[in-house]
C-alpha cells in the first residue's frame, strides 16, 4: 500500500499494490475525467508525476501508445492515471478529480 497525493484537490489515496491509481480512486468514491473508462484509449486521465516518479511502476505498451497519439511523446512525468501503479509514495497533479457526484 502506498500514498498518492493528488493536487489540487488535496487528495491522499491509498493505492494497493499492483493497483492503477484511477482504480483506487473510483473505490474510494472519486470521479477521474475518462472517456474510456479505464480502457486506456482516450487519454483523458493523463497525470502529471511531481514527485516519487522512481516510485512509479513500468509503462504499459499500450501507455506508451496512447501517450505518444495524444500527446505527441512520452515522458515519465506523464502518465495515464487508468495504468500508472506506484511501489512508494508519488504526488501528481490531475485537475478535475473530485469526490463523486460533485460537479
Ligand atoms: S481513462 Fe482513458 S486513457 Fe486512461
Amino acid at each position: 500500500m502506498s500514498v498518492v497525493r493528488v493536487l489540487p484537490l488535496g487528495l491522499d489515496l491509498e493505492v494497493a499494490d499492483g493497483q492503477p491509481v484511477m482504480q483506487a480512486a473510483h473505490e474510494a468514491g472519486y470521479v477521474w475525467p475518462t472517456e474510456c473508462e479505464m480502457s486506456a484509449e482516450c487519454g483523458l486521465c493523463v497525470s502529471i508525476v511531481r514527485e516519487g516518479v522512481e516510485n512509479c511502476g513500468p509503462m504499459p505498451d499500450e501507455e506508451q501508445e496512447t501517450l505518444q497519439r495524444t500527446m505527441g511523446m512520452v515522458d515519465p512525468s506523464r502518465r495515464l492515471a487508468c495504468r500508472l501503479t506506484v511501489t512508494g509514495p508519488v504526488t501528481l497533479t490531475k485537475r478535475g478529480v473530485r469526490p463523486e457526484g460533485e460537479e
